[in-house]
């Protein structure tokens, strides 16, 4: 028997109805916050992902799925999606139209992670990108809009954690003042952060391994390092959270795990789950540098992604499942093949009304079809009989009252709906 690979999943059954409602409320307030659907490659160049999420970033040094094409490019299954939106911006000149583009993606990403519970090797990604604009009102607009999507959703205990990285040359004078500060330190920290001091210092913040530890809990503050615009910018989104009505929680040791990121970032928290990284629904923030790097125009840039496979984590703990069942409105009956012909019509009739509609698909008995429409508890049985279909007539039994009536075939799906 082949499986699938180490780190994937097959979305069947009742999770494929919690897959269906997050992506339909996800367009939705999508739509109604006037986002842009963007669909860019699964795979990229693979310098994109160096020159963008960082080449000593542990996504880039050790997760990506890299391979050479039969032309002997350098391909790399994209890790995340800001760098492919980034590069569409870009190589199709978007930033020439006027206005701020908003986008969002709703697609599959690739890492080479150990797989456990909320970390895959192919996960989905929901997500935003609004490029071409600075103002804070986008970055307020970007935090509320992730947290009312996962509210929208149902999902409660949510915490947003916030920084600010500051712009270039207060991040410079922060990554002083930490290397120095932990230098003398280096040897009560991992030995994965012993190498990141070499390459990304501020990394060493999110650790997994050292995050209770004294050396992380006293390092310096990226907020006490911050310039006068860039703590006035940071207090602006805050005040503009405030007036949105969102909670959030000032977290300095919010870093992010991607070297993109200045001014705000943030990530949010499912405080039902257990304290670990999968309990992270989401994160993002703003990279105002990186459209140039990628030899863009000066521009500016912020976005969030969110992990829907966590999310359905969470969906299935709050057992959701009876909530977005679908149900099926009406089992069409019949035993003949001059009754079928009849049926093929009257399904297609329903189902292109709108109608949940389903029928015998196994030649099956009559009691047969009355047992398979209890089991998919269908709402409306329509009984096909040759004597009444002749005079037009179907027979319409209520399935929860049991009552029975015969409607004319040429009313049915008024009656249906009528009656729904
Ligand atoms: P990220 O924090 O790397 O950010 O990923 C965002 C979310 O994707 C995570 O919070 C998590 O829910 C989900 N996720 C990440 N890795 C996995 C995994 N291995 N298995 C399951 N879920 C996972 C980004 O990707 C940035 N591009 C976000 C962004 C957009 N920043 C600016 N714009």
């Amino acid at each position: 028997m082949i499986t699938k690979p180490k780190g994937t999943i097959d979305v069947t059954g009742n999770d494929s109805l919690l897959w269906d409602y997050v992506n339909s409320v996800v367009a939705t307030m999508m739509s109604a916050y006037n986002y842009e659907y963007i669909r860019t490659p699964i795979f990229e160049a693979s310098e994109l992902f160096h020159r963008s999420v960082g080449s000593s970033s542990d996504i880039v040094k050790k997760e990506t799925y890299d391979f050479q094409d039969k032309g002997e490019r350098h391909i790399t299954l994209r890790p995340e999606g800001t760098a492919g939106v980034v590069r569409s911006y870009i190589e199709n000149k978007l930033y020439a139209e006027p206005d701020v583009k908003k986008y969002f993606y709703n697609g599959t990403m690739y890492r080479y992670e150990r797989p456990q519970k909320g970390r895959l090797r192919e996960f989905t990604q929901f997500g935003v990108e609004v490029l071409g604009s600075n103002d804070p009102i986008i970055d307020a607009e970007v935090i509320s809009l992730q947290y009312r999507i996962l509210e929208a959703l149902h999902i409660e205990n949510l915490q947003i954690n916030i920084n600010s990285l500051g712009d270039s040359e207060s991040r410079e004078n922060y990554r002083e003042a930490l290397v120095s500060y932990l230098k003398p330190h280096l040897d009560k920290v991992c030995p994965d952060c012993q190498e990141r001091f070499k390459t990304n210092p501020l990394r060493i913040l999110d650790c997994k391994v050292d995050k209770d530890s004294e050396v992380i809990k006293n390092a310096p503050k990226t907020v006490d390092y911050l310039n006068k615009e860039s703590k006035e910018r940071f207090e602006t989104v805050l005040k503009y959270l405030r007036f949105l009505d969102i909670d959030y929680e000032v977290n300095p040791n919010i870093v992010r795990g991607l070297d993109y990121y200045d001014h705000t970032v943030f990530e949010i928290v499912s405080l039902d789950n257990e304290e670990t990284k999968a309990n992270v629904l989401g994160g993002g923030g703003r990279y105002n540098k990186l459209i140039k790097e990628l030899d863009g125009p000066e521009s500016y840039g912020i976005g969030f992604a969110c992990g829907i496979d966590r999310i359905i984590d969470v969906l299935k703990d709050i057992d959701l499942y009876k909530d977005v069942k679908k149900e099926i409105e009406c089992y069409v009956m019949y035993v003949s093949e001059e009754e079928k012909l009849y049926a093929l019509d009257i399904v297609q009739n329903l189902r292109l009304n709108g109608i949940v509609t389903e029928t015998n698909n196994l030649n099956k008995s009559l009691k047969g079809q009355f047992k398979e429409a209890d089991r998919l508890s269908a709402k409306y049985l329509i009984i096909l009989n040759n004597e009444d279909l002749k005079k037009g007539l179907v027979n319409v039994k209520d399935n929860r009252t049991k009552e029975e009536e015969k409607v004319d075939i040429a009313e049915l799906t008024e009656y249906i709906i009528g009656n729904l």
